[in-house]
């Protein structure tokens, strides 16, 4: 076997079967790494081996060990090793998948990945889909399908009109990630045409309020963008109401279902997505709590017609295959990594009760973390978790309770037992618990309680 290859397998199990003693996190020192990184290119290059061992060892301390157990920071999954070892086999393979000509196993994997997706997830059967880089390009990838839609309605043809002189575009929003503003930014909408709604008490989209502002200005082409769990809170809009009314205002109903959308493979979460299936665009993330490797984030679409003539380019040397889908008449990109390959693994390995299992384990898991912080002396339990997300903060004795959460969360890392990220919430400093590991155990959350406590105590 090629030595590198052998070893960089050696090399990844072993760091793999780390994260139970290493900690969770160094102390970041930019300047020692670089120290170790910056090293001399040189002319004749370096044996493969020696260079693998090397990168092993020089980025060991910059590397955050988020796949481990006790990562509860920003959203970030595991991978479990299959979705590993399937990512391995498709660099291995090194296959364009651009279209079905450049990698036949490539184009039918994504194929049949995308049925089963949709079939979990709770999507219409005819949607589109495309795999793209993450929710991020997920968004782009669908909102250009809804822009084009709501502009040809009003007989607009953006692909060769572009947006000078069309119709104003409005975005109603309710709680929304910072990466559905740059999808609108990419998109040439722009922000000011993104509207937001009020919100009610529990963080969902005020469905009164949304209809005031639709009747507003009924005649404007309208997107309205929706959330499957919100970052903070994983709250979840009311699709089925609020897709009956933004449809009988023709406007485009677009779901950021990043991580919420997943609850839809649990029978005893699926309530929280009813209506789902209305919407006119979805965009996820298997990267986050399927638990695969990054570069997987995936849109689907309900009108496959607006979602490739959005995306589709003509090229000459297309080799013309009858009945077979090419991936780059519905992506953003030509040249790519065949990115379904480890969806495909991760699905079959798990099945359908597997990811039910997973996505249940990791709400009944942040439910026990944030019950368990809530016993701890001036901890301050914000939300009870309605799926994988919960928010404390730490009361300070002066009332200086922001520089108090920041400092416990400062303190709590740099013990390097757990992790855990700060964000500003109702205008609180507060500390966010946020769970999608399937690594994650309730040792590791008892061994997380206990780096709290400790970081309470000193
Ligand atoms: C709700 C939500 N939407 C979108 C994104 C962006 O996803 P990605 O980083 O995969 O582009 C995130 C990332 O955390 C998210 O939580």
């Amino acid at each position: 076997m090629n030595p590198e290859l052998k070893r960089a397998a050696e090399l990844a199990a072993a760091y793999i079967e780390s994260f139970d003693t290493e900690k969770v996190s160094e102390e970041p020192n930019p300047d020692a790494l670089r120290a170790r990184l910056y090293k001399e290119l040189t002319t004749d290059g370096l044996p493969p081996l020696q260079v693998i061992e090397e990168l092993a060892e020089d980025a060991r301390a910059g590397l955050l060990n988020s796949a481990g157990g006790r990562f509860f920071g920003w959203v970030i999954g595991g991978s479990i090793p299959v979705s590993i070892a399937a990512d391995w086999l498709t660099s291995a393979w090194d296959q364009n998948a651009a279209a079905y000509a450049c990698s036949p196993a490539a184009a039918i994997i994504e194929d049949v990945v995308a049925g089963w997706l949709k079939d979990l997830l709770g999507l219409p059967q005819q949607a589109s889909y495309a795999f793209v880089t993450g929710c991020q390009m997920a968004h782009v990838t669908a909102l250009a399908a809804a822009r084009h839609k709501i502009l040809a309605d009003q007989g607009w043809a953006v692909e060769e009109q572009g947006l000078a002189g069309s119709p104003p575009i409005r975005v109603l929003v309710g709680e929304h990630h910072e990466t559905l503003l740059r999808a609108v930014r990419h998109l040439g909408i722009g922000t000011d045409a993104v509207v937001p709604v009020a919100q009610t008490d529990d963080g969902t989209i005020d469905v009164a309020a949304l209809r005031t502002e639709l009747e507003k200005t009924p005649d404007a082409p309208t997107i309205v963008s929706l959330a499957a769990g919100d970052l903070n809170r994983g709250a979840f809009d009311p699709f089925d109401e609020v897709c009956d009314l933004a449809h009988e205002h023709n406007a485009w109903v677009h779901i950021d279902g990043a991580f919420g959308l997943w609850v839809a493979a649990s029978e005893r979460l699926r309530h929280l997505v009813k209506g789902v299936e209305k919407a006119d665009s979805w965009a996820t993330d298997a990267h986050k709590w399927l638990n695969v490797p990054y570069d997987s984030g995936i849109a689907f679409v309900a009108d496959p017609e607006a979602h490739k003539t959005a995306m589709t380019i003509p090229a000459a040397y297309k080799v013309e295959v009858e009945n077979v889908r090419d991936q780059f008449e519905w992506g953003p990109e030509w040249s790519r990594r065949a990115r379904g390959i480890p969806l495909y693994a991760a699905l079959r390995t798990l099945g359908r009760n597997g990811v039910a299992k997973m996505i249940e384990s990791s709400c009944d898991l942040t439910t026990d973390m944030v019950n368990k912080l809530g016993e701890l002396p001036d901890v301050e339990v914000l939300t009870i978790p309605i799926i994988n997300q919960g928010l404390v903060r730490f009361l300070d004795p002066d009332g200086d309770h922001d520089a108090r959460t920041d400092d416990v969360i400062k303190r709590i890392n740099a013990s390097g037992e757990a992790w855990f990220g700060p964000t500003m919430w109702n205008g609180m400093r507060v500390m966010r618990i946020s769970l999608s590991n399937f690594r994650t155990t309730v040792d590791d959350i008892d061994r997380a309680v206990a780096a709290v406590k400790a970081a309470l105590e000193n």
